[in-house]
């Protein structure tokens, strides 16, 4: 058990070395107690403070929320907590968590230095914050694969993460060994996006030939030369960093960010940038490597319809066509369809059934084709296997599924007389029923091995007789307005 005395003493040397600051501040506002961490802290010797006032200790203090705070505790006797934010003579920032408690002598004043803990705090924040940008950024890679719409986000992100004015990105040209704008935020004038620099010029060419962060946190002292001074003097452009994009160890390009005042960097800002970059590599490598494989799938389909047309042109061969029979047809059905009202999607497909209209005739013997005369019934049968033939030599191929209609049903009739199903009416796909007008009037307008060609008018005649029995009567209305128009 110890005496009052001795207890006294053993908590007044706890509070000299505790490792928060703890003063007593008297009614007059001299202090009257402050242990090391006051004077560590407040940079003043403890003889400097002890029987001084606060207000002649530092100057202006009486007219800050911390003094006001304290005053209102001496006068109404009563505990305040409160956060005091403050700058240091030599510019760094502190912040003290103060607790103040009344005492019979004035006021006891408890605070905790959170300094550090605040800077952490700050710099988590900071770090979540870039976080969710790069998030951001992932998420613009991933779901477009539009290089202009990524680099937007990019932009944007990049603009906002790094507190700048102008965000720009320049992509290398291997043509040309130039670094071209290829997007720019921020920019007050037009000619920003037009920026185009050799490699090795001005500071995003330095970036981009050196492969490493330029910065210039005053442009003033960058010792710009010619149209880039004009430039930047416009945007008022003070700060210049510049990092390359690189992917897979090519050089992409290069991304700028520019402030409209001078900036020296800190090195998280530098780090993050380069993170951005990196970033901003992977989005204009994923987008390129999309663009390339569109290309290449477009040469694949143009391989296609190459294919198919130098296939046609074969069979028009074969079944001593007139010149251009098929491709005459195929144009003429594609108007009607349009008018008939089939949606753009289905007008590839009908290009390719019409095209091979009569592929099924590869199974057609030459002597049944090619006969100057009529056929015998029993040729008649091998004949009128045609669509069948086409059915069964195109329905293997996937993308030539959805063309089957004309070259399995071109010979089916409105009135269900027609051939290999008998199919009746509107049972007939409609580009069948439009293509089956189209492809009589230019049979009959040719000569054949078996007949001569038929004068125009007697053509268009025997067309109208035939609506509603051999075909669609719509389908014959359409195509004698098509043929007037
Ligand atoms: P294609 O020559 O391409 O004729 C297509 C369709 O046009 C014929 O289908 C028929 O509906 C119409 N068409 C063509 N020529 C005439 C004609 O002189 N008079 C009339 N009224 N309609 C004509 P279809 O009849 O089912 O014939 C299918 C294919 O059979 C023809 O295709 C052709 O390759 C062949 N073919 C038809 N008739 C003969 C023939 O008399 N001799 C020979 N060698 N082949 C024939
Ligand atoms: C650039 O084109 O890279 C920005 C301007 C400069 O290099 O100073
Ligand atoms: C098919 O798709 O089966 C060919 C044409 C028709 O529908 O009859
Ligand atoms: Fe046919
Ligand atoms: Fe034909």
């Amino acid at each position: 058990m110890m005496d009052t005395q001795r207890t006294g003493d053993y908590f007044k040397d706890i509070l000299d070395h505790l490792l928060e600051d703890c003063q007593i501040i008297g009614f007059d506002w001299r202090y009257l107690y402050v242990n090391d961490a006051v004077a560590r802290h407040g940079r003043k010797e403890k003889s400097e403070l002890l029987g001084q006032r606060m207000m002649d200790v530092y100057p202006g203090i009486d007219d800050t929320p911390i003094f006001r705070l304290l005053a209102q505790c001496m006068e109404t006797r009563t505990s305040a907590r409160m956060l005091n934010e403050f700058v240091y003579p030599d510019g760094s920032k502190g912040c003290f968590d103060l607790s103040i408690q009344p005492i019979p002598d004035g006021l006891f004043i408890l605070s905790l230095d959170i300094t550090e803990h605040k800077q952490a705090k700050e710099l988590i924040e900071t770090q979540l914050r870039r976080l969710a940008i790069l998030r951001a950024i992932d998420l613009a890679i991933l779901g477009s694969t539009d290089l202009r719409l990524a680099l937007k986000t990019i932009l944007e992100e990049t603009k906002a993460g790094l507190e700048a004015d102008i965000v720009q990105v320049e992509l290398y040209n291997p043509h040309t060994f130039m670094i071209e704008t290829a997007a720019a935020i921020g920019n007050r004038s037009r000619d920003m996006e037009r920026i185009s620099v050799s490699l090795g010029e001005g500071v995003g060419g330095k970036a981009a030939l050196e492969r490493r962060t330029v910065a210039v946190p005053n442009l003033a002292d960058a010792g710009l030369a010619g149209p880039l001074i004009a430039v930047m003097a416009k945007e008022d452009a003070q700060a210049l960093y510049s990092t390359p994009l690189i992917a897979k160890g090519t050089l992409i390009g290069v991304i700028n960010v520019i402030l409209r005042s001078p900036f020296t960097a800190p090195q998280e800002w530098l780090d993050f940038f380069e993170t951005l970059a990196g970033q901003t590599s992977i989005a204009i490598e994923s987008a390129k490597a999309f663009e390339n494989l569109q290309r290449a799938n477009l040469d694949l389909k143009m391989a296609y319809e190459t294919t198919i047309e130098g296939w046609s042109r074969a069979l028009d061969l074969r079944d001593k066509e007139t010149e251009g029979h098929t491709l005459r047809v195929t144009e003429m059905t594609l108007k009607l369809t349009h008018m008939a009202g089939m949606t753009e999607d289905e007008f590839i497909h009908v290009r390719r059934g019409a095209l091979l209209h009569d592929i099924g005739k590869m199974g057609v013997p030459d002597h049944i084709l090619l006969k100057p005369g009529k056929l015998t019934d029993e040729e008649w049968v091998a004949m009128r296997k045609h669509p069948t033939f086409a059915f069964e030599l195109l329905s293997p191929i996937a993308f030539l599924r959805h063309a089957i209609d004309i070259p399995f049903c071109h010979h089916e009739k409105w009135d269900g007389s027609g051939y290999p199903r008998g199919l009746k009416g509107e049972e007939i796909p409609l580009a069948a029923r439009l293509f089956a007008v189209v492809d009589v009037w230019d049979a009959l307008r040719s000569d054949r091995p078996y007949r001569q060609g038929w004068p125009e008018e007697k053509v268009r005649e025997h067309i109208r007789t035939l609506a509603g029995t051999h075909f669609d009567p719509k389908a014959v209305e359409l195509f004698l307005r098509v043929l007037t128009l």
